[in-house]
């Protein structure tokens, strides 16, 4: 990649193929209106589907999207219990039409840790999809970039204890097979909603020259205008969606 693109230090529109978000701000949606936390992330599940149809749209091929961390096992129980049923439900239900968009689905995160169902379903989405193109979902479940980190280098140290590979043979490529994001290229853009600006520990390899945009929009307000506006103006296209004007 040109890296004056890149880090958009001239005026030439930037790609942005490849656009991954911290969907941040359910919960705050939910109790602004007095409704349970997980309203406010089956109101964000909606959004998801919304993000993902338009992307095709506006040129972006890889969407990757941070559904849950390795911290958010400190929630209440009945929260985590509610987003694990909700991601088991999203994937019954979004399959077959996100195999019709032609949509390829890939989770990242250590899958250890998630219940047997919810491997399953995802494994099956995985090998439903693996010949679809259109675009490049990936979604970040029991993620953190740490612990991938230390998954790979777990990983990487067994391959070298058992010879398979030598000090000389590691550098930055060799690294990136060992992540769990090594069939995707680095993030152009990285966006997180809800007014935090943080990275929480979200892609720590991969960012390296991503460039962020944060907005104070709660996810489940989201909405796919707004997407395509900040895209337009990381690309310097402008398309026209609908009525709105991206
Ligand atoms: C952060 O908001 C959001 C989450 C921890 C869950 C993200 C999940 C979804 C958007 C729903 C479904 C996703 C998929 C891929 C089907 P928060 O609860 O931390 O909000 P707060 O900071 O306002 O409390």
């Amino acid at each position: 990649m040109d890296m004056n693109m890149a880090k958009g230090q001239d005026d030439t529109p930037r790609k942005v193929e490849h656009v991954a978000i911290i969907m941040d701000g359910n919960g705050r949606w939910a109790t602004r209106r007095g409704l349970p936390r997980l309203v406010g992330h089956r109101k964000g599940a909606a959004r998801v589907r919304e993000i993902v149809d338009i992307c095709p749209d506006i040129g972006v091929k890889y969407l990757t999207l941070y559904a849950f961390s390795t911290e958010n096992w400190k929630r209440a129980e009945a929260e985590v219990s509610g987003l694990m049923s909700l991601f088991r439900r999203y994937i019954m239900r979004e399959a077959e039409r996100l195999h019709e968009n032609r949509v390829r689905v890939r989770f990242i995160g250590d899958r250890a840790r998630l219940d047997r169902k919810l491997i399953e379903l995802m494994a099956d989405l995985e090998e439903k999809t693996a010949g679809n193109d259109h675009l490049n979902l990936t979604i970040a479940l029991n993620y953190g970039g740490r612990d991938e980190l230390t998954r790979a280098m777990k990983t990487l140290a067994e391959d070298a204890a058992e010879g398979r590979v030598s000090p000389d043979d590691i550098d930055e490529s060799a690294i990136g097979y060992y992540v769990d994001t090594r069939y995707l290229p680095d993030p152009d853009l990285i966006i997180r909603t809800s007014g935090e600006r943080r990275i929480s520990n979200f892609l720590l390899w991969q960012s390296a020259y991503a460039e962020y945009e944060f907005v104070p929009t709660l996810w489940p307000d989201f909405t796919a205008e707004e997407f395509a506006a900040i895209i337009a103006g990381f690309t310097g296209r402008d398309r026209r969606f609908g009525a709105a004007s991206a």
